[in-house]
């Protein structure tokens, strides 16, 4: 295996608290590290470098660890930018569009389903992201829902039975409840690591508090870690069944009583907050304070899809989190990396430490910070060190 040198690293986040300047972040300043194949085998000041075959001078930029994008719609085809144009126009979002995107996405075939996911997540890793979530969700019949997770699955191990997104137009509530618990979970268990359910009973399309209790505890049973997207459109029952449920995260958490941030903060379920979709909705932006004086943890993810969030950029994420939500950029950054990890209870991904996966994101900039500090800007990008691939970077 080769070992590759890299120095000249301005500011390294490692997000290990041990290291570096004792924040939660880690941060070291003129650090370096040595990559074997996609290991970090050494994490230090540059002064202390051990000699090896291969460099890679970063002339003071920034590291920090890849991005865990921990809510991603990415299978679909079609766009809704006309719905995008009305709801800019006054029009209100109930979860309505899916339907055409579910209609968009039943009508392709396979290869062109996994060329569009493929061109989302090359997207994705060239703006910093190195692990991502990806729900099915737009197929909502057996086959077609088998068919998301499969792809996804192709893409990432971490993926996300979501089913129980809107009851098709036409079909019957409970019947679908039942499929879904049923034959459909039996068929996409095999690819899917989560379930998850939109649970707002203010959307007349999406599913109340029983039938996504209904949904879960089927999908517990089939093997399956819980998710949920509750609270969005409205305060509502989705963050206290998710806690009550040990769900590993619950998303977005727009509308929160003062009931819900007490749960959270008593459970050990992640708050995934995803301000893309109050960018793109023209919502009012979860209160990101509360949740993190109340102790909560808290995620940052994109929630990419084409109805709420067709946005496949975490440094906009970051900003809209310092600008909108009041979060510290170092916050910010922290839920983006290490928040999405826990989010997806994983510990090998969002920290850079000794024996870790060396997910690298370097930025053009100095500091974590001008991830908020120059919105827009596509400073960042996942740098691929291990052996052969290293001249792709
Ligand atoms: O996370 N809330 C439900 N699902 C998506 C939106 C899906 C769509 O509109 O296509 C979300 O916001
Ligand atoms: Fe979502």
């Amino acid at each position: 295996v080769t070992a590759t040198l890299v120095t000249g690293i301005g500011e390294l986040v490692t997000n290990n608290p041990e290291i570096g300047d004792g924040s939660s972040l880690g941060v070291l300043h003129n650090a370096a590290l040595v990559v074997e194949g996609d290991a970090l085998a050494w994490i230090g000041p540059a002064t202390r470098a051990p000699a090896v075959d291969a460099r890679v001078d970063l002339h003071g930029r920034a590291v920090v660890p890849g991005f865990v994008d921990s809510h991603t719609h990415l299978v679909f085809a079609g766009d809704r930018a006309a719905e995008f144009a009305a709801r800019m126009a006054g029009a209100p979002y109930d979860g309505g569009g899916i339907a055409a995107t579910v209609a968009a996405t039943r009508d392709v075939a396979d290869d062109t389903l996994r060329k569009l996911l493929a061109r989302r997540v090359a997207e994705m890793r060239a703006q910093g992201t190195t692990t991502v979530e990806i729900k099915s969700g737009y197929g909502l019949t057996v086959a077609t829902e088998e068919r998301a997770l499969r792809l996804a699955s192709e893409a990432t191990p971490e993926t996300t039975f979501l089913g129980a997104h809107v009851v098709p137009p036409g079909a019957d509530r409970a019947d679908y409840v039942a499929v879904v618990s049923g034959e459909m979970l039996a068929a996409c268990a095999p690819h899917a690591r989560w379930v998850d359910v939109f649970c707002e009973p203010a959307s007349p399309h999406a599913f109340d508090a029983d039938e996504a209790r209904a949904v879960l505890e089927a999908g517990r049973a089939a093997g399956l870690g819980l998710r949920v997207h509750g609270n969005q459109l409205a305060p509502g029952p989705g963050v206290r069944l998710a806690v009550e449920l040990g769900a590993a995260s619950v998303d977005h958490c727009t509308y929160l009583a003062a009931a819900d941030v007490d749960a959270l903060a008593g459970g050990d379920t992640v708050a995934t907050l995803l301000p893309g979709v109050e960018f793109s909705t023209r919502s009012p932006y979860p209160d990101a304070r509360r949740l993190l004086d109340a102790g909560v943890t808290v995620a940052l993810a994109t929630d990419c899809n084409p109805g709420t969030s067709y946005t496949s950029s975490m440094p906009l994420v970051i900003a809209l989190a310092v600008r909108e939500m009041r979060m510290t950029p170092a916050e910010a950054l922290w839920s983006a990396t290490a928040g999405g990890a826990l989010a997806l209870r994983r510990t090998d991904v969002g920290v850079l430490a000794r024996g870790q996966r060396a997910d690298l994101t370097v930025l053009d900039a100095p500091s974590y910070v001008h991830l908020a500090y120059r919105p827009g800007v596509p400073i960042a990008r996942a740098i691929p060190l291990s052996g052969p691939h290293h001249a792709h970077g």
